[in-house]
């Protein structure tokens, strides 16, 4: 079992360094290793507040407060949450020159914070909220403190607050969508790490990859219904596995 990862991560090594333009589509799933519960891993804060529910742009119109009771409840990990050894990996890939490109469908900003330069945020960011009534922008660092406390507001109107990451029932940024289609247009690799690719339509940009003739590699701890169509596919912790690949690269290099 051992030995036939191992021959997986030399191949995906191949695959990277003959690639022309390999990119990058991650999704929750490598921010697990960093405390950060996925959606569908059932953990305890998914279950008290279904983010269906209260990340949503409905009731967050209607009653901000029951968004807040999530936000309050989350930002504890989120706010202490490191990038983990699968982040590093995809930043020092891009330093190496063999991914262009991060299309993510995370909020988290560990990405960057690992040093990755080219990330296309699809969902959005958790680093800046926005008010619902007159637009005013506020860091991340002058909510934040306040939310323990009470529901946010603007300091210039008093309306309410919302971060500039995509509720449910929002419609996703289109710089960033437009950005990642004109990546995986360009992309004859994709290495897609920690992703169910059950949100539309970031799960479509695989198959735009494969449709100009280009390769699909897959890390994910479960299978996906993408991974008959990928040329690899490594069914372990991406914390675990990006390194190796990096590893590996540098053999080769
Ligand atoms: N960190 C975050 O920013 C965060 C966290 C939760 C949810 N979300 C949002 O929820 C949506 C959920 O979609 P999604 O497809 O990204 O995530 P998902 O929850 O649908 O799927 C994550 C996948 O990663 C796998 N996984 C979990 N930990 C892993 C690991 N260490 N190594 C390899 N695989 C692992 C899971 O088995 C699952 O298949 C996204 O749109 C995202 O915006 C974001
Ligand atoms: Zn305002």
């Amino acid at each position: 079992m051992k030995d036939m990862i191992d021959q997986k991560i030399a191949s995906v090594a191949q695959l990277l360094l003959e690639a022309d333009y390999a990119i990058s589509l991650t999704g929750a799933g490598i921010s697990t290793e960093s405390g950060i519960p996925d959606f569908r891993g059932r953990s305890g804060i998914w279950k008290e507040f279904n983010p269906i529910l209260y990340g949503n742009i409905e009731t967050m119109k209607r009653d901000p407060s029951f968004f807040w009771k999530l936000a309050k409840r989350i930002a504890p990990t989120l706010l202490k949450a490191r990038p983990n050894p699968g982040h590093y990996a995809l930043a020092e890939l891009e330093r190496m020159g063999i991914i262009k490109s991060i299309i993510t469908q995370n909020i988290d900003g560990l990405h960057q914070l690992a040093g990755s330069k080219i990330v296309f945020e699809v969902h959005g960011s958790l680093h800046n909220f926005t008010c619902m009534k007159c637009e005013a922008n506020y860091t991340r660092e002058e909510i934040i403190p306040k939310i323990f406390k009470e529901v946010p507001k603007c300091d210039k109107c008093g309306g309410f607050l919302k971060p500039d990451v995509v509720l449910f029932g929002e419609s996703l940024p289109l710089d960033q969508i437009n950005y990642s289609q004109v990546a995986a247009l360009e992309a004859d690799l994709m290495l897609i790490a920690g992703s169910a690719l059950e949100v539309i339509p970031v799960n479509q940009l695989p198959q735009t990859v494969i449709n100009q003739g280009g390769k699909l590699v897959i890390i994910n701890d479960e299978p996906t219904w993408l991974d008959d169509h990928a040329e690899i596919v490594i069914h372990e912790k991406t914390g675990n596995i990006l390194p190796k690949i990096v590893e590996e690269l540098k053999k080769l290099f």
